[in-house]
């Protein structure tokens, strides 16, 4: 197509790999230490904070990353907003309690720590990388500030080397200040994200300092382009020289290039050539390491590690997306950053779990909505194979909120871009760069000529991948040049649009940037089951027969209907992958609704129904999936709808052994008709709801049974993992049911339950997925909802055995056992 064949031929890419401190090779030239120990924190602006002198002694001692606001309490008055939301076509202003979360993120706070710099003399340098801080970083050293940075996402990085004393002691000490009305959903609050110590010597590699790329891919070779900044002392005389290995993921070296830089500071330009490269994909995520070590001399004086993998995507009119010449469309959800019970801090193991279970959804690809990701998201993305759309604003100019990115837009934007493109360029998951989302300036005069350069300020950082952004304002956007001059126009919300798009605008392709938005809570049905737009009910819950969607948005199946008819639909993202804090619609204004709705997966991250919906289309292993449950006392008799998600054409279905018919999916008809099967008509009795599936050759191929459940009798728990490392941070995610004395879940279970951990590990929170439960995260108890919910058990750093025990008043409990084993 016109422009992308020259602009973005094959791709390329790699990881800034974090360096693990302690590694021998390293521990001479280079260290990175996470900071997450120690550190002090207090509530509220404190004067002299930043003074070394100052006494912290009262402040409370925390580990980073740290959210100081997910401890709670919720209260609807925090970051109460009084609002009329334009993208949801609100006509006048009301009172929006949960819109943020409820949680006590307004305001400032303070962070301190001792900072020893491991083998600081005169010839190192030092340099603090923030992979994130909520908001409005002001860093301190020694009671003199570094810098600042106003986007609590972003990553950004001080040289901090000329505030160091030569002897120490050293005191780090960071301000951050959230304020009110600044988002639309729940941003957290503090060193959320990892801070990082880097120690290196004069004559090294920067942050972020190197670009790799593979521009051209056979099967015989792949060619690898790096370019490595060097930074040195002006007047630098020894000849430097870098020298470059590439590794396999075994850590065999492959291939190796040694280069003289003429003139330092300066760039390093070096290629090699892998043969018969291992291509990155989601199903085959296979990643190398470019290992570069720098001498001046014959002096070693750094190493760097880049992590990448070997890939080509091109995009075509009409033709759609193809990554290493494969066609394919995306199966994409967009995700918020939080981690449910942990609020934003950052947790690897919380982030692998959720891409594990977004693994089985079939999924393979994930849009950073609507901000930069941590860095462990990205790398975790490589490792397990999904494709990401990195995006940065939810706003330019033109505010959303009262006190958005609008206020620090033509200051920073240039200066955010830059650091999400440098940070995250070398990754092979990261595919398109998002430059923002439903931005009011899609309508508003100079709109288009801020697109352009933004779009512009990206390319000129990475040439390698194409610029998207979501498009809500379709006639705006389309009528103004705005959509056509984006590389990849995204639109959120308009399936039915996707043809006039096509006829309009020049690119020949879009994306379903943002889809769906479809809302339910798990395990909740409400009857009679008729569809609906901004339904609301009495309980604050809405209904899991995936019917029930705001004004703007579809069902599943409405968009699944455009997505198979057009070929150069690129595939969608659906709003969201898992619920999250804030945004409660269609309850905002419905206290204590305080998170969505809108997750294929709960905030505790148990799959809802609609789950099946979306594997049974992305996930070709067998689903086979009956809602609702079937324990209704007081429904004897009335109508109850019984729907079936399966990638089965064909199903009959029985109650207590009479056959209710057999259904087959349509090619024609309603959406739903084409992607469910569904027995409208059933009267319900209690016993057993069974579903037999055929394949498309009329033979039985799998049964699924569900029965009526008598009351709570015992707690079973089931852990994802039951062996973790023992390192202080990793965590198990234990699912707690509430069942009968057969085994059956009681779906409408309420039973408080009780957690004790014993041994080498400790309670780190809890969730049930209800968005209107005001319980807290951190309490060792918590009602089930629906039956269930999950426990997370974190390791201690000792290794052993951690024991949780789920107990409550008139139930058996259950346990369950934890190895620890100690990092290697
Ligand atoms: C979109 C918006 C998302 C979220 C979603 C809810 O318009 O981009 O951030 O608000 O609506 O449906």
């Amino acid at each position: 197509m016109r422009f992308f064949s020259s602009l973005f031929p094959g791709l390329r890419v790699a990881v800034v790999l974090w360096l693990a401190a302690g590694d021998a090779a390293f521990g001479q030239v280079r260290q990175d230490i996470l900071l997450t120990t120690n550190w002090k924190f207090s509530k509220g602006d404190v004067v002299n904070a930043a003074a070394p002198d100052f006494s912290d002694a009262k402040w409370q001692t925390v580990s980073v990353p740290h959210d100081w606001a997910i401890y709670g309490p919720f209260d609807g008055n925090n970051d109460l907003q009084e609002v009329k939301i334009e993208q949801n076509n609100e006509k006048q202003a009301t009172l929006k309690a949960g819109r943020t979360g409820g949680l006590p993120f307004i305001g400032t706070g303070w962070y301190r720590r001792a900072l020893t710099v491991p083998g600081f003399k005169p010839g190192k340098r030092a340099v603090l990388l923030f992979d994130g801080a909520m908001s409005n970083a002001h860093v301190f050293v020694n009671g003199r500030e570094v810098g600042s940075w106003p986007y609590g996402y972003n990553s950004f990085s001080f040289d901090i080397t000329d505030f160091l004393k030569p002897t120490g002691p050293n005191l780090l000490a960071v301000r951050l200040q959230n304020q009110p009305e600044a988002s639309r959903w729940y941003p957290g609050a503090g060193l959320y994200r990892n801070v990082h110590l880097i120690v290196t010597n004069d004559v090294h590699v920067p942050v972020w300092g190197t670009y790799l790329t593979t521009p051209d891919i056979t099967a015989e070779a792949a060619k690898v382009t790096l370019k490595t900044q060097v930074e040195a002392p002006a007047g630098t005389r020894a000849p430097l020289r870098l020298q470059t290995e590439i590794r396999d993921a075994a850590g065999k070296v492959l291939t190796t290039t040694t280069t003289t830089l003429a003139a330092a500071p300066g760039t390093f330009e070096q290629q090699l050539v892998v043969a018969k490269p291992r291509l990155w994909s989601p199903e085959t995520p296979v990643l190398y390491t470019a290992v570069s070590r720098l001498y001046a001399g014959d002096e070693l004086k750094d190493e760097y590690r880049t992590r990448f993998g070997i890939r080509s995507f091109r995009f075509e009119a009409d033709k759609g997306f193809f990554l290493n010449g494969q066609p394919r469309k995306f199966r994409g959800v967009c995700n918020h950053h939080d981690l449910g019970p942990l609020g934003t801090a950052v947790n690897a193991a919380a982030l692998r779990r959720q891409l594990t279970l977004l693994k089985e959804l079939g999924a393979d690809a994930i849009r950073t909505t609507h901000n930069m990701p941590a860095p462990e998201l990205v790398s975790l993305a490589d490792e397990l194979g999904f494709m990401l759309i990195v995006e940065s604003f939810d706003e330019w100019k033109k505010p959303k909120v009262k006190n958005g990115y609008s206020q620090y837009f033509d200051q920073w934007a240039e200066k955010d871009l830059v650091n999400m493109v440098h940070r995250d360029r070398n990754h092979p998951s990261v595919i398109l760069w998002s430059i923002g989302n439903e931005v009011p300036d899609q309508w508003a005069p100079g709109g288009v000529s801020i697109a352009q350069r933004l779009q512009d300020i990206v390319h000129r950082e990475d040439p390698t991948r194409p610029v998207t952004a979501g498009m809500d304002q379709f006639d705006a956007a389309v009528g103004n040049g705005f959509a056509a001059l984006l590389d990849v126009p995204g639109f959120n919300y308009k399936p039915s649009r996707y043809p006039e798009a096509r006829a309009k605008l020049p690119q020949g392709m879009m994306l379903g940037s943002e889809t769906a938005s479809t809302v339910s809570s798990r395990g909740v049905y409400k009857f009679p089951v008729v569809p609906g737009k901004d339904k609301k009910y009495a309980d604050n819950q809405s209904s899991s027969y995936d019917l029930e969607v705001c004004n703007w948005s579809q069902t599943p199946d409405e968009e699944f209907v455009q997505q198979d008819a057009l070929p150069y639909v690129l595939g969608e993202f659906v709003w969201t992958g898992f619920d999250y804090l804030g945004e409660p619609t269609p309850y905002d204004e419905a206290w204590p609704s305080h998170s969505s709705y809108f997750g294929i997966l709960d905030l505790a991250g148990l799959p809802k129904d609609r789950f099946y919906l979306y594997k049974s289309r992305w996930n070709p292993a067998p689903t086979l999936h009956l809602l609702p449950h079937w324990t209704w006392p007081g429904r004897e008799g009335q109508t109850t709808p019984v729907y079936c998600y399966t990638n089965y054409p064909e199903a009959e279905l029985f109650v207590n052994g009479k056959s209710q018919g057999r259904q087959r999916k349509t090619t024609t008809g309603s959406p739903q008709a084409r992607y469910r099967l569904m027995w409208n008509e059933v009267k319900y009795a209690p016993g057993s709801l069974k579903v037999v599936a055929y394949n498309a050759a009329g033979k039985v191929v799998a049964t699924e049974e569900v029965h009526t459940a008598g009351p709570p009798h015992h707690v079973r728990l089931v852990a994802d993992r039951t062996k973790l490392t023992a390192d202080g941070q990793d965590l198990a995610f234990v699912t707690a049911r509430v069942e009968d004395a057969q085994g059956n879940l009681c779906p409408e279970a309420t039973n408080q339950l009780q957690f004790k951990v014993a041994g080498a590990g400790s309670f780190r929170a809890a969730a049930n997925g209800n968005p209107a439960s005001l319980e807290p995260f951190q309490e060792p108890r918590m009602k089930a909802f629906q039956g269930m919910l999950v426990v997370l058990v974190q390791a201690t750093d000792k290794a052993g055995t951690a024991q949780l025990t789920v107990s409550s008043a008139g139930l058996k409990s259950a346990s369950v056992s934890i190895q620890t084993t100690s990092a290697k």
